[in-house]
């Protein structure tokens, strides 16, 4: 190594040393007779002193932030008034007689400092991401992830599990997110699908006898990004032969808590609740519902059937049709401006406005108010707790659609009640949640047909299999998402391994047609036919599992070289043009509007 100590260990008992640094220059003072470097590199800082009339004073004179020197001196200890107590080494120095330059960094295009850097466009940190990383919180983030993905990997080699390499080079699928397309030049015409997940594979090693199989996998997926999106991300993936549900939730359990006591040193309690699709949609709106706080959905449905407010009596008459409530707890202040934004937010998710009771100085105002009738209103007042200061949201319509309003607005009103002071959650309330019994097919307006909940290859539950043929919308699939604090951590279930209702979920519900069926999934209905062992496995979001770890929100602070909102990557300049002769080698043409469309 060029150094004999890295910039965070030398103390007062290495005084007298002769020690040779290397690192960064964090920060220079240059007070004339003499000058001080902070030198960094990635476990610490340490004050460097070029003393008066020394040689290497009038080099250091050249120093710059961010650039790269190599120091040799002596370690001495400061006086009692020059410790600094903000940094380990804060009670030496090294006093230098020697100075290598090695690089000196050009201007810098922001200011290091984090509270200085933080304000910064994101684009612009993406673009020198490489300036960014080397911010010591960044890097702390990218240490995290290491060590995390360290402790997942040392639960599942404990557990059994062996680790196995898929493609990524893999085939279109229908079902599931939007793929990026590789050409092969080999097969003119022909493309690859970039693997969405090592699903079909993973499947493929329980028919090979593997038993316990995982992955740090990456995932490719051509999506609409939002903050906890990327195109290409990392899965814990996993699957196990002759398993039950239980056998699922107790491995993932034992992973997140050693993953969370290693990494944080907190000790999570297992294990994890447990709560229905059903419950969750009821009392949160969401599937994923963050329990951090209660601000629960409550139905009136049955409240509304013979109002005079026509809105929710039609509506709660109607077949499927529901009218429910959330109480905001003192948020009877929000401003117009805040009203105006939840009411976008909920006509956004297609309701046509967003009703509402504000309780103030002893008073209820409402738009709504005069259709009421008391015996509502007192339904209302009990059953919803309203006291003064509150407000009351109603969301009625037909029962996905008022779960995901009321569902949304939950959370934005919990988001505005913190911002007021009058809602705290802990930074370490970590709410585990396993939600199960999900419905095996959702109906899908749009198309007109079933879709999976899942994914086509989820196993039914035993005692509805009957009903998979009469009220499909009724079969519950065993499925189960593990999720954290409102956030979708992973996902898994049990799977199907006999060949002919594997065939039966294809074409009879899903309604694929059989040469597609026999085209995309051929292969698998083969494999199962080959002695299929009962199987399921789960893919835990790593990116998403890191990011929670680090108490941030946008996954992108936990990736290395993460990719915009519009899927590039500012640093390298991707996605790019290509060459015509590399397009004539896998004879594409790319049509001349292809910026514009
Ligand atoms: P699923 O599609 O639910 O399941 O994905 C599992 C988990 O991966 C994470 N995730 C993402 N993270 C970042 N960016 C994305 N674009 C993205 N998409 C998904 C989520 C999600 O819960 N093969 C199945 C798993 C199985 O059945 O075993 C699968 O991929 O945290
Ligand atoms: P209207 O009588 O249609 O003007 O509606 C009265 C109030 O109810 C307005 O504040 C609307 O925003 C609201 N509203 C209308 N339809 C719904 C609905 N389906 N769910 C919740 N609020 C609604």
């Amino acid at each position: 190594m060029l150094r004999t100590h890295t910039c965070n260990v030398l103390r007062p008992a290495d005084a007298g040393q002769r020690v040779t640094l290397i690192g960064w220059v964090d920060t220079v003072r240059d007070l004339g007779g003499v000058l001080f470097v902070d030198l960094r590199d990635r476990e610490g800082i340490t004050q460097v002193v070029f003393p008066a009339g020394s040689a290497v004073l009038e080099k250091a004179h050249a120093l710059k932030s961010e650039s790269v020197i190599q120091v040799s001196g002596v370690v001495t200890k400061r006086e009692a008034a020059t410790v600094n107590g903000k940094i380990a080494t804060g009670e030496i120095e090294v006093v230098a007689d020697a100075l290598e330059i090695h690089n000196i960094s050009a201007p810098l295009p922001f200011p290091m400092e984090d509270d200085k850097a933080d304000k910064v466009s994101e684009d612009l940190r993406l673009e020198y991401r490489f300036l960014d990383l080397r911010r010591q919180r960044n890097l702390n983030l990218i240490r995290l992830r290491s060590k995390a993905a360290t402790a997942v990997r040392r639960q599942l080699e404990e557990d059994g599990f062996i680790e196995v390499e898929t493609p990524s080079l893999f085939k279109s699928t229908p079902e599931g997110a939007r793929e990026f397309l590789v050409p092969s030049r080999l097969n003119p015409g022909e493309f690859y699908a970039l693997s969405q997940s090592p699903q079909q594979y993973k499947q493929m090693l329980m028919v090979a006898g593997i038993e316990k199989y995982y992955q740090m996998a990456r995932c490719f997926r051509d999506e609409d990004l939002r903050a906890d999106r990327q195109p290409e991300f990392t899965q814990v993936d996993l699957e196990m032969s002759f398993i039950e549900r239980e056998d699922m939730y107790g491995l993932i359990e034992r992973v997140l808590k050693r993953t969370w006591k290693e990494v944080l040193n907190v000790d999570i309690p297992t294990p994890f609740p447990r709560m229905s699709y059903q419950e969750a949609m009821d009392r949160y709106g969401v599937d994923k519902p963050d329990t951090r706080f209660a601000m629960e959905i409550v139905d009136f449905t049955g409240t509304f059937k013979n109002s005079e407010f026509k809105v929710f009596n039609t509506i709660a008459n109607s077949k499927g049709g529901i009218v429910r409530a959330i109480n905001a707890k003192g948020l009877a202040d929000l401003t117009q401006g805040e009203l105006t934004f939840l009411e976008t937010t909920a006509k956004s998710l297609g309701a046509k406005g967003l009703a509402f009771i504000k309780a103030e100085k002893g008073e209820w105002k409402s738009p709504i108010l005069k259709f009421l009738s008391e015996g509502e209103k007192a339904e209302l007042k009990a059953k919803l707790a309203i006291e003064d200061g509150d407000i009351v949201f109603f969301a009625a319509g037909a029962f996905d659609q008022a779960c995901a309003i009321l569902g949304r607005v939950r959370l934005e009103a919990a988001r505005l009640l913190k911002e007021r002071g009058k809602l705290t959650i802990p930074a370490d309330k970590y709410n585990f949640l396993w939600v199960i019994e999900f419905p095996l097919m959702l109906w899908d307006e749009d198309e007109k047909r079933y879709l999976s909940a899942h994914h086509p290859f989820t196993a039914p539950v035993k005692e509805d299999e009957p009903l998979l043929a009469t009220e499909p919308e009724k079969v519950r699939g065993q499925h189960y998402d593990i999720v954290l604090n409102g956030v979708e951590l992973g996902g898994g279930s049990i799977r199907i391994h006999n060949p002919e209702m594997q065939k039966r979920v294809f074409e009879d519900i899903l309604k694929i047609p059989a040469d597609v069926v026999e085209s995309r999934f051929g292969y698998m209905l083969k494999a199962f036919s080959f002695g299929a062992p009962p199987h399921g496995g789960i893919a835990l979001g790593f990116d998403r599992l890191v990011t929670m770890l680090a108490g941030r929100t946008s996954i992108r602070d936990l990736l290395a070289f993460p990719k915009t909102q519009r899927g590039q990557d500012l640093m390298a300049q991707a996605p790019g043009p290509v060459t015509a002769k590399q397009l004539r080698d896998v004879r594409i043409a790319v049509v001349e509007d292809a910026k514009k469309a």
